[in-house]
């Protein structure tokens, strides 16, 4: 008598919140920086999940910096006693914690109450470069937004004269140890370029406005797009190059 097999109910891979961090920090463990990209509209769970990636992540670097001038109260509790500035220009004044850590948030206008007072993405993705280049220890760089701090495309393709630190930061980091973990709504407003050089990338649910980007720029395959289309609540479709792309949730 043959056993019957049970079927799954659906026949995508699903992994755990644990399996799912160890794709995305593999690289750490080979001594290269990582690069993780969120895509989800609003409240789809980008920050959430980006705030468990960095708190998984900090102890390989020895900065943390994340930028966020968009959410308006800190959501940044998870991470324990980190400190809010307003610029990069203020990270010297920040004490290493007892590990000689550097950590900080740097909030633009929702510390100054200015809303003139945007964070300045060259001048700050220069002084990453800088300390990448110096700390053997390597840097964590959390973006919400990153079309923001790409303003479209603007701060990532330069002309000769200018340096864009953004795009260094991204293509030359890896061997800096320059980890980014990044958050973005509209796929569309991020530099393609930022997508090709993001090692794994969470995608939670996508519809019709946005399929037909993943599918023309080769991003996403016909069975990826019909999982994203069809995620549910949290649910995200975690992609790495050469592994067949699975689901999770945090
Ligand atoms: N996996 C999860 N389990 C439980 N709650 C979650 C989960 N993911 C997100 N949430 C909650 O859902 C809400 C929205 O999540 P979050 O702020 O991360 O969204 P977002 O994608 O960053 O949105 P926005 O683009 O507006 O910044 C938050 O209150 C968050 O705590
Ligand atoms: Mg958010």
């Amino acid at each position: 008598m043959t056993e019957q097999l049970e079927i799954p109910q659906s026949g995508h891979k699903r992994i755990s919140k644990t399996e799912c961090m160890a794709i995305i920090l593999a690289p750490l463990s080979e001594e290269f920086g990582f690069r993780h990209l969120w895509i989800g509209y609003t409240g789809s769970g980008k920050t959430y999940n980006n705030l468990a990636l960095i708190a998984a992540a900090e102890g390989s670097h020895r900065h943390l910096i994340i930028t966020d001038q968009k959410n308006r109260n800190t959501p940044y509790i998870a991470l324990g006693d980190i400190t809010e500035i307003p610029h990069i220009q203020a990270l010297d004044t920040i004490e290493p914690d007892n590990r000689n850590h550097i950590s900080a948030i740097v909030r633009g206008p929702r510390l100054t109450g200015d809303e003139m007072d945007l964070i300045d993405f060259d001048v700050l993705g220069k002084k990453l470069w800088e300390l990448s280049v110096k700390e053997d220890k390597g840097v964590l760089f959390g973006i919400d937004e990153l079309s923001d701090a790409c303003q479209g495309e603007r701060a990532w393709i330069r002309g000769d004269t200018k340096r864009s630190y953004m795009r260094l930061l991204y293509t030359q980091g890896r061997t800096n140890r320059v980890s980014i973990a990044a958050c973005t709504q509209h796929v569309q407003e991020v530099p393609r370029a930022a997508i090709s050089n993001s090692d794994t990338l969470g995608i939670f649910c996508q519809d019709r406005k946005e399929l037909p980007y993943y599918r023309n720029n080769g991003f996403l395959d016909d069975r990826e797009i019909s999982i994203v289309e069809n995620l549910g609540k949290y649910e995200f479709l975690l992609m790495k190059r050469g592994m067949e792309s699975v689901i999770c949730r945090f």
